[in-house]
């Protein structure tokens, strides 16, 4: 970054450098990563919570931090409640998007599934797997007005494909990539760079099968829409050693004072 305001700084008429165009298309060869994907036109990062456990979602809510939740078939198993029932619970908790999975994989039957879960509640956001069938339901649902997440993403060519039928969201699976020895984090790179060039494109990117907040951290280098985080990385990211001791350090001294800021 020192290079770039040098750079500014240096030149007579410097006004001229702090357009966009120049950060995006006279600098990016130099400085790279960074401002190669400085030309992402919405710039708020949301937080979605990756988990159908309505405690946990109630209580992360509360914090004020959640954008959102996102919901699978496994996560739905692990809380051995019925689907309908705690998709309806979550869309009361939150006023962020609620993407609900169609469990068929026939377009007829998720297109109908479809239907159904988009009828729950106006902020659910219908998932669709990403295949044929599931994209033309994509297409069929957000030409009607439904939010959709088009998942199981693994390539740019899945994610190009979704933009296309229109999806809201396009959620690219991260951890499972790195589990099989690809970086999971070069395809967010990849896809943020493809949307980017097609400014009319609408569809976010939603980083999903987040392990740990080193992604959250790149996503937002990236400058990907949305991170879905497990909430036990969601608890992680506010952890740091040098915040606790410097807290206890501070407490330490003010107990020293013998005050009460309330009396
Ligand atoms: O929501 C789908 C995705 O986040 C799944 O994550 O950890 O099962 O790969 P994971």
């Amino acid at each position: 970054m020192l290079r770039i305001q040098h750079l500014i700084h240096m030149e007579a008429g410097a006004k001229q450098f702090l357009t966009e165009e120049f950060w995006i298309f006279r600098l990016a060869p130099i400085t790279g990563f960074h401002v190669k994907h400085a030309n992402r036109q919405r710039r708020r990062m949301k937080f979605f919570v990756d988990t159908a456990d309505t405690e946990e979602i109630r209580e992360l809510s509360d914090t004020g931090l959640l954008d959102g939740v996102t919901t699978n078939p496994s996560l739905i198993a692990k809380t051995g409640r019925n689907f309908l029932e705690v998709v309806a619970e979550i869309c009361t908790i939150v006023d962020g998007p609620v993407s609900a999975e169609v469990a068929a994989t026939d377009f007829d039957t998720m297109l109908e599934e479809g239907k159904k879960l988009a009828g729950i509640a106006e902020n659910i956001a219908v998932k669709v797997p990403l295949t044929m069938a599931g994209l033309k339901t994509c297409s069929h649902l957000s030409r009607a007005g439904t939010q959709v997440n088009v998942t199981l993403c693994f390539s740019a060519a899945q994610a190009i494909l979704a933009a296309k039928a229109g999806a809201t969201y396009i959620s690219p699976f991260v951890g499972r990539l790195d589990d099989i020895g690809q970086n999971g984090m070069d395809l967010i790179g990849d896809i943020v760079q493809i949307y980017n060039n097609y400014p009319t494109l609408k569809t976010e990117v939603l980083v999903a099968s987040i392990r740990n907040p080193t992604h959250i951290v790149t996503a937002g280098l990236m400058g990907a829409d949305v991170c879905t985080i497990p909430p036990q990385v969601l608890k992680q990211l506010v952890a740091h050693p040098l915040t606790d001791k410097g807290l206890a350090a501070f407490m330490a001294d003010w107990e020293k004072t013998g005050q009460n800021i309330l009396g």
